[in-house]
């Protein structure tokens, strides 16, 4: 399979799961033993077009699909997350011997290869001529954007972060902050090879720290994430008496990987989609770049990305995350629900081929990989009846649809159902913010390079690095540090 650069393009070894319970490669799942969903494609026709909101009309705006709860930035930072995750760093030699990635895989992390790719020995381009520095660009009026080639295309690890021009200005902050932190004492004297190991190291694992601390805190709540992340303590001898030693460990219920981690379907194909709702219709950059679609019919104005940032597109981060010295009123994310944004069904061709209603492609995607029915990994995670959506929980789906899918529904939908009815929209509901936590957390414990595989206890200290006080990092404080544009 070609590799291709959109966040569409279904990834190396996808479909490779469907054939074998033993299977071990890059996808996996977490519930191996539930049957599939099977619905028909007209049912799951009908119930795309379902999730659709109408189509923005200029003046009118429907606040009563936003959340309050979280801005909208988080959105693309979630984005940003998801290609972190799926990039494939392998060669495109390895790729070519083992397309189905059942061998040549790395397991997925959060290490930030989407920017930093194989490293300034392997992808040169990326970087400046001291190894050091990565590479940024700037358009035809000299505002910074992502370096990119002479058609306009991006150079980053992974060109998918230059979709839409919000999540191409996350990858652009993450690049300036990574610069800001090679330059900070006492990474500015080390040799190169020291400055930009320590420095990538730095960066990582303050983004991993913003992606629990910050990210996932919000969309699962707090309590997910310490039943999780549990603090355990062991005495160890220290002098005449024993020392408690308080650290944490991880426990995962569901996600269950014995020599290599793996991506499970049920979080790539199903779970983690929950952010395709959180897109809103339309945006403000900035005083002056207003009311644009995220995704329009040309020739209107919109966000899709892989081009250079137009002149005049700066975006002033205090619209998209709480910054406490700006007074700029901040734009929500949409509710986690069963809507879509109208500009999500009409997808441009660079974006997805042949079918560009987005919620179709995720209903449809989930069928083809064998996911099984919300309800059923509900119950398998012991979840109980009063809080498993049915029939009238279901509500307002026609009843139509309802006679259609019988008492189940497709894992996507049911996660953004169960968001909308259990927890109003603001977060992720039980199976949807279980799922996404102990992927979320269990990847990042098997990865041996990341602050909870080496130092547990590590966390960010005040004035180092953007962290205004002792263990609190946010994305937000990632960008001021980066010296992006706030507003
Ligand atoms: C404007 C914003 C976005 C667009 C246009 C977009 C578009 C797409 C498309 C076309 C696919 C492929 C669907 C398929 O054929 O299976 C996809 C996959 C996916 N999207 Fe998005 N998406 C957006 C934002 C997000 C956000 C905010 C999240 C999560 C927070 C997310 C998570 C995922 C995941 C997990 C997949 C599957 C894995 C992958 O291929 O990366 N997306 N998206």
């Amino acid at each position: 399979m070609p590799l291709h650069p959109f966040h569409g393009i279904e990834p190396r070894g996808l479909m490779a799961v469907l054939r074998s319970p033993l299977f071990e490669g890059r996808f996996g799942r977490m519930f191996r033993n539930l049957p599939p969903f099977l619905p028909s494609n007209e049912a799951l026709d009908a119930l795309a077009r379902q999730m659709v909101e109408p189509e923005p009309q200029p003046g009118q705006d429907d606040t009563t699909g936003d959340n309050p709860d979280i801005p909208a930035g988080f959105t693309y930072f979630g984005q940003f997350v998801d290609h972190d995750l799926t990039f494939d760093p392998t060669s495109q030699l390895q790729r070519d011997n083992d397309p189905e990635a059942l061998v040549d895989f790395r397991t997925p992390r959060f290490d930030l290869d989407s920017v930093y790719g194989r490293g300034p020995d392997d992808q040169p381009f990326l970087y400046g001529d001291d190894g050091v520095h990565l590479l940024i660009g700037k358009n035809k009026v000299g505002e910074e954007d992502l370096p990119r080639n002479g058609k306009g295309r991006a150079l980053l690890g992974d060109a998918r972060n230059d979709e839409n021009l919000i999540v191409s200005g996350l990858a652009l902050g993450l690049l300036k902050y990574h610069n800001r932190v090679v330059d900070t004492p006492p990474l500015a004297t080390l040799p190169a090879e020291k400055r930009f190991d320590e420095g990538r190291r730095i960066v990582r694992w303050h983004y991993q720290w913003a992606v629990v601390h910050d990210f996932l805190s919000r969309l699962v709540g707090n309590e997910v994430i310490e039943n999780i992340l549990r603090p355990v303590s062991f005495k160890v001898p220290a002098g005449p008496e024993a020392k408690a030693i308080n650290t944490l460990q991880v426990v995962l219920k569901f996600f269950h990987f014995s020599k290599r981690a793996f991506m499970p379907v049920e979080f790539s194909v199903g779970a983690y989609r929950f952010g395709h709702s959180m897109v809103r219709g339309e945006y403000e950059l900035n005083d002056q770049v207003v009311d644009i679609p995220i995704f329009a019919k040309p020739p209107e104005e919109d966000l899709r990305g892989f081009r250079e940032r137009p002149p005049g597109h700066v975006i002033q981060w205090a619209r998209f995350f709480k910054f406490v010295e700006s007074r700029l009123d901040i734009q929500p994310s949409r509710k986690i629900d069963t809507k879509l944004a109208f500009g999500l069904s009409i997808l441009p061709e660079a974006v997805a081929k042949e079918i560009h209603a987005l919620a179709e492609r995720d209903l449809k995607r989930g069928k083809a990989l064998g996911l099984p029915s919300g309800q059923a990994i509900a119950r398998a995670m012991g979840i109980p009846e009063d809080l498993i959506l049915r029939g009238a929980r279901l509500r307002p789906l026609p009843d139509k649809l309802l006679e259609a899918f019988g008492e189940d529904t497709p894992l996507f939908f049911y996660v953004l159902k169960e968001a909308e009815v259990l927890s109003q929209g603001r977060k992720l509901g039980p199976v949807g913010g279980r799922i996404v936590a102990e992927v979320l957390i269990g990847l990042l414990s098997a990865d041996p390079a990341s602050y909870l595989a080496i130092q547990p206890t590590w966390r960010p200290k005040a004035g180092e690095f953007g962290a205004p006080r002792d263990g609190e990092f946010t994305v937000a404080d990632l960008l001021r540090f980066a010296r992006v544009t706030i507003g």
